[in-house]
């Protein structure tokens, strides 16, 4: 028998929040944040209020026992992060300046496994993070960034207008379009046709929650370790069903079919050892130690 699936937050369910800030000159932060939630049709609820102690760990670890709806920070420096188990977890996407500066096919697997060019259109659709969109967006390519949970796609808007503001970031970020939908409700919304006014899906990117367990490492068969980011995504998102992953899957090799260039393909991110997504055999794959990329092309 499986073991009973964790409760995590319904996608699209009107979810309340909980914002701490440290300081009245951040009001004018907090209203651009209620902004985005408007501009964004986000589901999100935010109950601010101002904390008069200092943010220490012990301070985040207490904040983060006794709510029982997720929790945001504005911090010190103004980073908005979401608390979760004590730790802050946040997009850091200044973080991978270096990686995305020299990102290329031979620095990255993911750019080996989707031959992404500039003029390329990719939709990534589990964007978590952002930290592949990133790497794929480096490449001069739009990328369409689909996040099923509100808190994350907040995140990630936030993360976005933050980086905007920096002037080698602005045309990376301009490349963007981060969206809060369930991936196969958006590939619902494209045209049959692609061949439309919208230009044609070249790739779509898969990178589906895994069980907390699965990283293992090639050679000595030990669990590698989940960032801190990873284990918070746990606790809003679980790894689909093999139906989820049927339907994931084959919709979005239905997207790329429209590809009329014959580019597309579909790129599933995988732990190294985990079973193909959904059973399929995949076209070709590349792996290091940790993670495999499996491309099902047109
Ligand atoms: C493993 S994480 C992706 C990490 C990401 N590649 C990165 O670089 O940060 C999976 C993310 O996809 C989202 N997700 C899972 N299934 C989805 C779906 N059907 N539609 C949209 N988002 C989905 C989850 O909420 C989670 O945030």
């Amino acid at each position: 028998m499986s073991a009973p699936r964790p409760a995590v937050n319904p996608p699209n369910v009107q979810s309340y929040c909980h914002l701490f800030y440290i300081s009245d000159s951040q009001q004018a932060q907090i209203e651009r944040l209620q902004a985005l939630i408007v501009q964004h049709q986000l589901p999100i609820v935010l109950n601010t209020e101002r904390l008069h102690d200092k943010l220490t760990q012990k301070r985040r670890q207490q904040l983060s026992q006794t709510s029982s709806v997720p929790i945001l920070v504005l911090d010190q420096k103004d980073k908005l992060s979401w608390l979760s188990d004590g730790l802050s977890v946040a997009p850091e996407w200044d973080k991978l300046q270096r990686r995305v500066v020299s990102a290329g096919r031979k620095s990255e697997l993911l750019l080996q496994a989707a031959k992404v060019t500039a003029d390329s259109r990719v939709i990534d659709a589990t964007a978590g993070f952002g930290h592949d969109s990133l790497i794929l967006a480096s490449t001069g390519a739009q990328v369409t960034m689909l996040e099923q949970q509100p808190l994350m796609a907040l995140l990630l808007l936030v993360e976005q207008q933050r980086m905007s503001a920096q002037p080698n970031w602005q045309k990376l970020m301009s490349r963007l379009q981060i969206v809060n939908t369930d991936a196969l409700s958006y590939f619902a919304t494209l045209p049959a046709d692609m061949t439309g006014a919208t230009k044609a899906v070249d790739v779509v990117y898969l990178d589906p929650m895994f069980p907390e367990d699965s990283y293992q490492d090639s050679k000595t068969g030990k669990g590698a370790k989940v960032g801190k980011q990873m284990q918070a995504l746990h606790h809003l998102a679980h790894p689909p069903t093999l139906d989820e992953e049927m339907a994931l899957l084959n919709k979005a090799q239905a997207v790329v079919a429209d590809n009329q260039e014959g580019r597309g393909r579909v790129i599933v991110k995988r732990p190294q050892q985990a079973p193909f997504l959904s059973q399929q055999n995949p076209d070709e794959s590349w792996h290091n130690a940790a993670v495999r990329f499996d491309g099902y092309f047109v």
